[in-house]
Order: structure tokens, then C-alpha cells, then sequence
């Protein structure tokens, strides 16, 4: 079971025993994590230690009596940083880090071509709970958005429904369809309940919405939707469900069948922590062959012949990862996979339980500065994933735009937030992943009541 209490100074000669087994045991931990010892040298307490070490042998199938503190040492992240920016990108812990650069050096050294063998699309599918034929990789969850919005039959004057709290890659484009082919995007304002946002959803449907393209969990505040339910709506409608999944990966655990969505686009480099640069995108099989595909080349189609009169090109093949065509950075690949690895070890559930208590304890500081502050993630606990939105209340503080300011002046004391902007929301979002400790937390609110109210 994993521990979340303060970390125990247990130092009995059996512990100090272990400690030294582990040392000797390091090579296999090396393997395991492509070398990520000189993570594990700064870890100061020795129960801690021998944690951090047994985890790292592979020896359990869970995290034992390791504390997520520990897990700190997996990171490259200095040590005067806070990072509290996950939702915009996830920081690279070492394994990944080492899984990538030794694939490059293997590259380099060999003139190894990266392999297209399907094991990252395997191992995706089995987390998500897909098919490893519809899953295909991607760079980003933009690129996975293209391919859905431009892949399923559209004609002039169907209507797709979205929320007014997309970002600009989720909804660019579907805008950008509208404009060359007439599509018509209509929009909702989620709600403060995931009932209110259902009932919202529902009512914004017309006789005319061919399919809905919505996030999962949305970039502005963080709240998750009902996806679920919207899909389960859409379906009984004939409605196309297209769900921008950019968060929930490394976040939260779903399946994409439970789910009952027929497109979802992902990515690795958010919350499950895997190199910067790569996605992932879910096509339904039912889908599949309705899914129209404009860029291909290799791995799309099994052959080709420019010597026949006239020159003969196969179908594509029947499998999402027709989409990723052509050479593809293999390292990445390599790093993602290691980032699932890493996710399974530590447990789904654990990340899950973890993030999201970081997140309401956040919540509960920032509730409990009053009316200084408008609080826009809802505190429902079906609602509440990892990020906390809120704007501060400009009838109480003296400082000017002080919600750009604040996320400024935190940057300048190394704590990293993100400003909203997006659709002219102008509010404050921070993310809690399971590397955070409640203690950040605690130096982020003092900062902010410091910054607005003192
Ligand atoms: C909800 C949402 N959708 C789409 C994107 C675009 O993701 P990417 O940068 O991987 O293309 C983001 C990025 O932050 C996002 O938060």
C-alpha cells in the first residue's frame, strides 16, 4: 500500500542491510530505468532511500512503503524550482529522459532504424483500454484533432458542437473547416456542475449536429467533463463524438470504450510524463473505414507500383496507425513507452488518488482566502481532476491585471503557473501532479496572498 503520511526515520540494521543489498542491486535498477541512479543519490532519509531503491529493483509490484516525495528524485527538475504548470507540459523524469537519449546513441552508434513494431500502440491500448489497431501516433493532440476533423464526412452546413473553453489547439481546426468548407461550429458555456454541463449539452443540440468536439478535460480550468454521458447522448443521435483528450492521460483513469467515444486525440507529454513531441490518437474500428485520409505514405498502405500503366496504389490500411506515415522519431516513441512503464509501476490509481488530493487541498487554501478570490474550477469531487482555476477578485487588491501579474511575479521566484488568456478569460491555473508536495502548495498561496492582499 502506499504511504501518504510524513516519511518514517526507521534506520534498524535490517533497513541499513537492505540499503546495502539494493546497492549491489543497482545495476538491475539501471537496466530497468536506463539509468537512473544518480536520481536516487540525493534522497537524504534512509527508509526513504531503501524505498526508492526496492521500487526501482522491480522486486514489488507496487510501490510498497515508498512515499510520493520520493518520487521527487525521479526528476532532473533543479531544486529551486516549482512546477506547477503540468497542464501545459510535463517535466521529463529520468528514465524517460535516458530511455530517449540511449535510443538516439543506439541510433547514432549502429544506424539502427527506428522500428515500426506497434509496441507503443500495444501498450497504449492496453492502458486505454482500446484495440492496438486503433491507436496510431502522433506528434501532439493537434495533430490527432486534424486527422479527426478533417477525416470524418462534413458537408456544408452541419453543425459541431463545442464549448467555449477550448483551446487553440482543439478548436483551430474545426474553425478553420468552417471556413473552407462551411461546417457550422456552435458553442456551449460548461457549467459549474457536471449535471448543469450535461444539461447545457443537451440542450444545444440541434436537428443539424453531425458530431460534438469537446475536451475531456478542458485547458482553462481544469474541471472533467462528462464525457460519458455526452457520448452516450451523441450516440443514441447519430452524433460523431470527437473528444479532445489532451489532460486525462497520466491524470485520471478512463477507457476509451467505456467512454463510448468515437474519436479521441491524446498525447504523451502532459501527464503521464513522456517526451515532448509525442501524441496519440483512438479511432474507433467501427469508424475506421468512414475515416477519410488525405496525407499518406509509408506504413498507411502495404504497396505501391509506379512502374504499371497507370501506376497502382494500394488502400490504406485499416488501422490508425496508417496516420503516422513516413520516418518517425523512434527515440520519442521509445520515451513514451518507457512513460508508461513508469505510469503502470507507480500504479494508475495511486497517480489518480494522489493528484487529486493535491488539487483539493489546493483548493481548500485558495476557498479559504474569501472573497479575494473567485474560485472557477467546481469543488464537486466527480468534477475535479488535477487543476485548479481561479481569478483574483479586482475589488480587493490594488494591483492592476493581477492575474497575469501574479503568474509574472511567481516565474520570478521560480514557482511556474499558467495565465489563462484563452477567450478572454483572464484567470490563473495551476496544476498538481504527483511530484508536488503540499508544502509547494503552501509557498504558492502565501506568495499569492503576499502578491494581492498585503
Ligand atoms: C485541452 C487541450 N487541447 C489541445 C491542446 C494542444 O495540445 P498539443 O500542444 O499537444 O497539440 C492542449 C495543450 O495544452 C490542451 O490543453
Amino acid at each position: 500500500m502506499l504511504q501518504n503520511g510524513p516519511k518514517c526515520k526507521n534506520t534498524s540494521k535490517k533497513r541499513i542491510l537492505h540499503l546495502h543489498q539494493s546497492i549491489a542491486m543497482k545495476r538491475r535498477s539501471f537496466l530497468f530505468f536506463g539509468g537512473s541512479l544518480a536520481a536516487a543519490s540525493s534522497v537524504q532519509d534512509a527508509q526513504a532511500k531503501w524505498a526508492f531503491e526496492s521500487f526501482l529493483n522491480g522486486n514489488q509490484s507496487d510501490m510498497g512503503s515508498l512515499h510520493f516525495e520520493a518520487l521527487r528524485e525521479l526528476f532532473p527538475l533543479k531544486s529551486d524550482r516549482i512546477f506547477l504548470n503540468n497542464g501545459t507540459m510535463g517535466i521529463t523524469p529520468y528514465p524517460v529522459l535516458h530511455a530517449v537519449q540511449n535510443e538516439y546513441k543506439n541510433i547514432a552508434e549502429n544506424a539502427a532504424y527506428p522500428a515500426h513494431n506497434g509496441s507503443l500502440e500495444a501498450a497504449l491500448a492496453n492502458i486505454v483500454g482500446a484495440k492496438a489497431h486503433e491507436i496510431g501516433i502522433t506528434k501532439n493532440v493537434s495533430e490527432g484533432i486534424n486527422h479527426i476533423c478533417w477525416g470524418i464526412p462534413l458537408k456544408k452546413g452541419d453543425e459541431v458542437l463545442m464549448t467555449t473553453h477550448e483551446h487553440v489547439g482543439g478548436c483551430a481546426p474545426w474553425l478553420h473547416r468552417a471556413k473552407l468548407d462551411g461546417i457550422v461550429i456552435k458553442t456551449f458555456e460548461i457549467g459549474s456542475t457536471a449535471a448543469e454541463t450535461l444539461n447545457r449539452f443537451e440542450k444545444a443540440l440541434t436537428s443539424k449536429t453531425r458530431a460534438f468536439a469537446i475536451p475531456h478535460i478542458p485547458c482553462t480550468i481544469g474541471q472533467i467533463l462528462p464525457i460519458k454521458e455526452m457520448c452516450s447522448i451523441a450516440r443514441s443521435k447519430n452524433i460523431i463524438s470527437c473528444v479532445d483528450g489532451a489532460h486525462p492521460l497520466g491524470m485520471i483513469e478512463f477507457n476509451v470504450k467505456d467512454l463510448g467515444c468515437d474519436y479521441y486525440a491524446g498525447c504523451f507529454h502532459k501527464w503521464v510524463l513522456g517526451p515532448i513531441g509525442t501524441g496519440w490518437l483512438y479511432i474507433n474500428e467501427e469508424r475506421l473505414s468512414q475515416t477519410k485520409i488525405t496525407h499518406v505514405a509509408a506504413y498507411s498502405l502495404d504497396n505501391f507500383n509506379m512502374n504499371q500503366i497507370p501506376p497502382m496504389l494500394s488502400d490504406p490500411i485499416n488501422k490508425a496507425s496508417r496516420y503516422s506515415y513516413g520516418t518517425f522519431a523512434g527515440p520519442l516513441w521509445v520515451g513514451a513507452e518507457k512513460s508508461l512503464e513508469l505510469y503502470q509501476k507507480i500504479g494508475p490509481k495511486n497517480i489518480e488518488n494522489q493528484v487529486k488530493s493535491l488539487s483539493g487541498y489546493l483548493q481548500e487554501q485558495l476557498l479559504a482566502i474569501g472573497d479575494g478570490i473567485q474560485m472557477l474550477t467546481p469543488t464537486e469531487d466527480i468534477s475535479r481532476g488535477a487543476q485548479i482555476g481561479f481569478k483574483i477578485n479586482t475589488q480587493k487588491t490594488k494591483k492592476e491585471n493581477p492575474n497575469s501579474g501574479f503568474v509574472n511575479h511567481a516565474r520570478s521566484k521560480g514557482i511556474i503557473l499558467r495565465h489563462v488568456a484563452e477567450n478572454g478569460l483572464d484567470s490563473i491555473r495551476i496544476s498538481t501532479h504527483y511530484y508536488n508536495t503540499r508544502n509547494e502548495i503552501d509557498q504558492c498561496v502565501n506568495l499569492l496572498k503576499e502578491y494581492a492582499f498585503s
